[in-house]
């Protein structure tokens, strides 16, 4: 493991990328909440805290001019609270509830991962993040919109030049003339899309005007690729590394829910939620200032020992895994958490039934400090 970082609130952001839960461990030791220098806000780390937090868009909202995510896509409803946020949230979060993610998707995306695990089948070894759980992601959030005439390449060479822009913009640079173009092809595959009749677009079309829906259809896929793609290698990588468990999913296939629920709370794919302080405000015991970021450690969390017993261990049977805050609490509470379930599971289900004697052939490290997800999962299985 090699020599520690010093674990204070003087981290930095590289030791909160390769040391991230044992950092925020140990700041919660200090209390609830704690200054961070490398990302100069506050951190929220207690589970109950958290869920306040995000509970309150009165008092943290996500509504502030250095947000840089709507510096390069425009005001949509991650950028957005009260009125406004439910006028562009709800045509979206309508066309993914439940029973519509079971009509419509459910089908498609179980018959997708089955695909492309049989593709891998015959090789004997792969990648699994990057040639499984990535490009299942990629095709679920396009197909939930109707982009189907764009290639997955094409859609994801956008995304990477439109992350790449929030990133600079995020690091104090502008909106990039690349980041531009991309957000200016994409839109024009979505209100391409949005001409259907039928599709989820379309139906979005009638309640939110062209720029709004161009935004808030990019945010979707924001929201959805990425995350979707850590939740699937990070479970998948759970289960290969805690053989004994994953032994337990093998004897009682039921438990795939269970495991990929414990998953989420041991490693949620988006680590953190940020929100801005609308006025002075006494949190977890200290003084936060109106403007100050307040960042909620997912995390953090998830990991609360308070809440959670001997939480840095992963237990398919824990209880009550399920009070993990891996899709977030209140009115920015993830959308698409019923479709990622429904995509997850299928990609999990898929490997443990069609890869014979499944493993893991290099060790895994997972790193991030927004999105957190294995650099690699290198797996083999028996083919013959
Ligand atoms: C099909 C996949 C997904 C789609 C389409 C999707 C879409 C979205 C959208 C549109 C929002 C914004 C909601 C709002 O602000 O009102 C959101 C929020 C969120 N999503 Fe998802 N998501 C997906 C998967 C995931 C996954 C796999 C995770 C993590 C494991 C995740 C974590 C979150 C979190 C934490 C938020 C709250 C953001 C905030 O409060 O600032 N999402 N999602």
């Amino acid at each position: 493991m090699g020599t520690l970082p010093p674990v204070n609130a003087d981290a930095s952001l590289a030791d909160l990328d390769a040391h991230h839960h044992r950092l925020m461990a140990s700041l919660r030791t200090e209390g609830p909440v704690a200054w961070l220098a490398a990302m100069n806000g506050w951190v929220v780390l207690t589970r109950d805290l958290a869920a306040e937090v995000m509970r309150d868009p009165v008092t943290f909202t996500v509504d502030d001019p250095r947000f840089s995510t709507a510096q390069v896509v425009g005001p949509s409803m991650l950028s957005l609270d009260g009125a406004e946020h439910r006028r562009h949230r709800e045509p979206f979060a309508s066309a993914l509830r439940p029973s519509e993610v079971a009509r419509r998707d459910a089908g498609p995306t179980t018959a997708h991962a089955r695909r492309l695990v049989e593709t891998l089948h015959p090789r004997g070894s792969a990648e699994l993040r990057r040639e499984l759980a990535g490009p299942l992601a990629v095709s679920v959030a396009a197909s939930a919109l109707g982009l189907h005439d764009v290639h997955t390449d094409e859609l994801l060479g956008w995304y990477d030049a439109i992350v790449a822009a929030v990133d600079g913009v995020a690091a104090g640079g502008g909106v990039s003339e690349s980041g531009a173009a991309a957000f200016d092809s994409l839109a024009g595959a979505l209100r391409r899309a949005a001409d259907q009749p039928g599709s989820l677009l379309h139906d979005v079309s009638g309640v939110l005007d062209d720029r709004e829906l161009v935004s808030n259809a990019a945010v979707f896929l924001f929201g959805g690729i990425e995350t979707s793609e850590g939740m699937t290698a990070n479970v998948l990588h759970h289960l290969l590394v805690h053989p004994a468990e994953l032994a337990l999913v093998r004897a009682d296939p039921n438990l795939i829910e269970a495991a990929v629920e414990e998953s989420l709370r041991l490693e949620p794919a988006a680590a953190r939620v940020d929100r801005y302080a609308t006025r002075d405000v006494e949190l977890g015991g200290r003084r936060v200032a109106a403007g100050d970021l307040v960042i909620v450690s997912l995390a953090a969390a998830n990991r609360d020992p308070s809440h959670f017993d001997e939480p840095d261990e992963f237990r398919v049977q824990r209880a009550n895994a399920r009070n993990h805050l891996a899709f977030a609490q209140g009115p920015h509470l993830c959308i698409g958490a019923t479709l990622a379930r429904v995509e997850t599971k299928a990609a999990v289900r898929a490997v443990l039934e069609l890869l014979d004697d499944v493993r893991l052939t290099a060790p895994v490290t997972t790193t991030g400090v927004i999105f957190r997800k294995p650099v690699a999962l290198h797996a083999a299985w028996t083919s013959g």
